[in-house]
């Protein structure tokens, strides 16, 4: 199609250039449900209908007209607008078994099970529920004996399939019952390895959208080559981890097109911004060379950051050139030319290519990964395929030169999307999936997440955990260590550099041989685990836990900080690596601050609230919340303890007890250490990146006592008195200490 007549067509959807635009009638209420304008009453505005989870809205949006008259995308007819309760496809058909119960189609919550006749085992999920997003858990159940080639293929929910052969070079083509979509290959071939070509169909309801824990699992099995250019010959392997590479050699181009056409809306588009300064603040934070480029596009694309510009490695420069892209830009040009906007990218990929040099090292080791952010309605400009072909070429995109691009077609926020469209821009190589859609920011984040695979970042990097709900806890908080005498175990500690452990000096009041402890390093119920042998203890020769006994403090905890000495280096992995201790240039670097800081900065960045949220690790190794108090709040926290007449009675000045060495956490909310949480870290996420700002010492209540395992503790009860307090060693406190044992491990700045 000629892109102009299309530019004509959209212009007099636009207030103001149709004279005294009629507004369009206001009752378009939806009951039980929300909805938005884009520009008000006024024609060109969108209205997006939005309903509860486990609902959704029909129509799902109107498009205000030139005439004052609402048009809703599928019908011309105005119908009263309505949240419906989202139905999980029925089975249309199921071979050589029985399901139940039989029903045209399944409410949320619902399950279908799923039996084979004699003669075929099951595979896939035998029972499987309706999710709120009208997509079934599990997987597609089969019953099969064997006897092809090539498994049965099964017919996934709502899907009918035409080909009951699976001998090798035989094909089965699915189509979708009733109304839904068709996601993935409408046809597949038996293969001589045995696999079906292409991608599981599934059938979806228009308005289903994605869970980040279903897109998680197809991420790891690859995303690349989306927008068509397979390579049939290609045989899959298994676990062939196509992510976007986290390392240090070589150059990472990010490229984040932005979708700001009508269909969109200018609400969607902030979504798609927002998630963008994320995914750009995140790949910023392993701090690896990358150079990020923001593109909008409608009927034409607009470069507001080029890879050319110096600019682009500099995460300031592009979240703020992020924070400045305007939906307006395209107020124009209103189409969605998806082709261009690839095209764009092509264009300033051999710019760079023209000013590195074809040959060169630098130009060849640059990694390519384009994120189309949209709602995959391209309607201009044809089809983008001949602009990923030539992407393709110009990367010299070959076999073994597939971890240089990667492209994802991914759809956030409240978005009318079109599926047959989405699915289309997508490829469908074997066993992959493309296009996603998700609700929200949050939703994109879980996901982007679990797009970065690290595992090659073995230098000793500090304070990179894993952000994704579902990573386990020791890739949560890989810093994280055990430290046991033979078995027993007794306290925590981190790393801090790749042999050095930070704990608590009142773990060793009792320990006469140091050769029989233990620290266990990764996760210890996994491959990851590992235990070392301890080379050298540093306790604080100002420890002395009696040495306020004649005043009438039984045990004081001033100094309480030793430092350990592992026999052998840690191999940096997902789950080993040191957390930043602040006042180090390695902790300036994570901050992204500048060269110049001073421990004091450091200080006043991080602990720069009266109530600073924080967290340490629980004895089953989940992340818990407590809130630092500072300032006239600090006063307020530790003054509890002048109500602990049993353990303090006394005492005339709490001072003497906690003195400014200590952090104060443990009010109100805060969960609360147990005994054998002793000097682990405390610690808060900044940027991405987390930084030990003290270490678990001591406290009035420990919540394990009476506790029958690791995963229960007790709440003190309302009331209690004294009411529970924690009291954690300040590090910035402790510098001089620090300094003196780890000045040829870390490279401190002044203080
Ligand atoms: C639509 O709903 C709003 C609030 O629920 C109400 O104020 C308004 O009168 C309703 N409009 C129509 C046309 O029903
Ligand atoms: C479906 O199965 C799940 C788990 O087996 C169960 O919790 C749920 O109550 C079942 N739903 C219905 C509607 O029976
Ligand atoms: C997320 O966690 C659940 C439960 O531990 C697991 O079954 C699932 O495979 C995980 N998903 C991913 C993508 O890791
Ligand atoms: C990263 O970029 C900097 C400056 O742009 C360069 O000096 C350095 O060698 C690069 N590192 C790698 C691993 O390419
Ligand atoms: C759109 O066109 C109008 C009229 O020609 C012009 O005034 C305006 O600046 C244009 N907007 C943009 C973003 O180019
Ligand atoms: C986080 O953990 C998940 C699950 O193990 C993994 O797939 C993902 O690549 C990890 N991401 C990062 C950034 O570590
Ligand atoms: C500590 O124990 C080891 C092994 O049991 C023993 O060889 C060593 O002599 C002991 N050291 C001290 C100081 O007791
Ligand atoms: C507290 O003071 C009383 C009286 O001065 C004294 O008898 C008692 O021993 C003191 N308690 C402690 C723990 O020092
Ligand atoms: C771990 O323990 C905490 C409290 O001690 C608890 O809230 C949490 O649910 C436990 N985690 C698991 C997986 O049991
Ligand atoms: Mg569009």
């Amino acid at each position: 199609m000629d892109p102009l007549v299309v530019l004509f067509c959209l212009l007099p959807l636009y207030p103001g250039l149709a004279a005294a635009a009629p507004s369009c009638p206001q009752n378009v209420n939806i009951s039980g449900g929300t909805f938005t304008l884009s520009h008000g009453w006024t024609p060109g505005s969108l209205l997006t209908y939005s309903c509860p989870q486990g609902s959704y809205p029909s129509p799902a949006s109107r498009l205000c007209k030139s005439n004052g008259q609402w048009q809703t995308p599928r019908s011309t007819r105005m119908i009263k607008a309505v949240c419906k309760p989202v139905r999980c496809p029925a089975p249309v058909s199921f071979e050589h078994g029985m399901y139940t119960p039989r029903l045209g189609s399944h409410p949320v919550g619902g399950n279908l099970s799923f039996e084979c006749e004699d003669g075929f085992t099951l595979r896939g999920s035998s029972v499987r529920q309706c999710r709120p997003n009208g997509l079934w858990d599990g997987e597609t159940a089969v019953c099969d004996n064997g006897a092809g080639h090539c498994p049965n293929p099964g017919i996934s929910l709502g899907a009918v399939r035409t080909g009951s052969r699976f001998g090798l070079g035989d094909k089965v083509s699915y189509r979708c019952s009733s109304n839904l979509v068709l996601t993935g290959s409408a046809e597949r071939e038996c293969q001589s390895n045995g696999v079906w070509s292409g991608t599981e169909p599934i059938c979806r309801q228009p308005y289903s959208y994605d869970f980040p824990e279903d897109v998680a699992p197809a991420l790891g099995t690859s995303l690349s080559h989306v927008l068509g250019a397979t390579n049939p010959t290609q045989k899959k392997k298994g676990s062939l981890g196509r992510k976007i590479q986290i390392q240090r050699s070589g150059h990472l181009n990010l490229y984040l097109l932005l979708d700001a056409s009508q269909s969109v809306s200018e609400d969607n588009f902030l979504t798609f911004r927002d998630s963008a300064s994320l995914m750009v603040d995140r790949i910023f934070s392993f701090e690896i060379n990358v150079s990020v480029a923001i593109i909008t596009f409608a009927s034409q694309p607009k470069i507001i950051m080029s890879v050319l510009n110096d600019n682009s490695r500099d995460v300031t420069e592009v979240i703020n050139s992020l924070d400045n892209v305007n939906y307006k830009d395209h107020e124009n040009g209103t189409g969605t030319n998806t082709h261009e906007a690839l095209n764009s990218v092509y264009i300033m990929m051999n710019n760079q290519m023209q000013r590195l040099g074809m040959e060169t090292k630098a130009w060849q080791e640059i990694r390519h990964v384009i994120i189309l952010l949209t709602d995959g309605k391209s309607n201009m400009g044809g089809s983008p395929k001949p602009a990923v072909d030539n992407i393709r070429e110009i990367l010299n995109i070959n076999q073994k030169r597939n971890d240089y691009l990667d492209i994802y077609a991914i759809g956030v926020g409240k978005l009318d999307v079109d599926w047959r469209e989405l699915n289309e821009l997508a490829s469908k190589k074997d066993g992959e999936r493309h296009a996603f859609i998700l609700q929200d920011t949050r939703a994109l984040y879980q996901v982007f997440e679990h797009m970065l695979d690290v595992s090659k970042l073995t230098d000793t990097i500090c304070g990179v955990g894993n952000m994704s709900a579902n990573a386990s806890n020791q890739e949560r908080t890989p810093w994280h260590v055990t430290i046991k005498p033979k078995s027993q175990e007794t306290c925590r500690g981190a790393l801090i550099s790749d042999q050095w452990v930070l704990t608590a000096a009142h773990c060793f009041r009792n320990a006469q041989n140091h050769s029989l402890w233990r620290v266990s390093v990764g996760d210890p119920d996994s491959q990851w685990g590992k235990e070392f042998l301890i080379e050298k203890v540093v306790i604080s020769l100002g420890f002395d836990v009696f040495a306020k006994k004649n005043q009438g403090i039984p045990e004081f905890y001033g100094d309480d900080i030793a430092l350990l000495k592992l026999a052998q280096k840690v191999k940096m992995s997902t789950h080993a690596r040191p957390i930043c201790l602040p006042c180090t240039v390695e902790a300036n670097l994570a901050l992204r601050r500048p060269q110049r800081s001073t421990c004091q900065d450091h200080e006043t960045e991080l602990l720069n609230k009266l109530s600073v949220p924080a967290h340490f690790v629980a004895l089953n190794g989940s992340k818990l919340n407590i809130n630092l108090k500072m300032g006239t709040e600090w006063t307020s926290c530790i003054q509890v303890i002048s109500q602990d007449k049993t353990t303090f009675p006394n005492l005339t000045d709490v001072r003497e007890v906690v003195t400014d060495q200590f952090l104060c956490s443990g009010s109100q909310e805060d969960d609360n250490p147990c005994k054998g949480e002793s000097g682990g870290a405390v610690f808060l996420e900044r940027r991405f990146r987390f930084f030990q700002v003290g270490l678990v010492s001591w406290g009035l209540y420990n919540p394990c006592a009476g506790a029958t395992d690791k995963n229960s503790r007790k709440k003190a009860p309302r009331g209690k008195v004294p009411p529970p307090r924690d009291f954690h060693i300040n590090l910035f406190r402790l510098q001089p200490w620090l300094r003196q044992h780890l000045k040829d491990v870390l490279n401190f700045l002044p203080l």
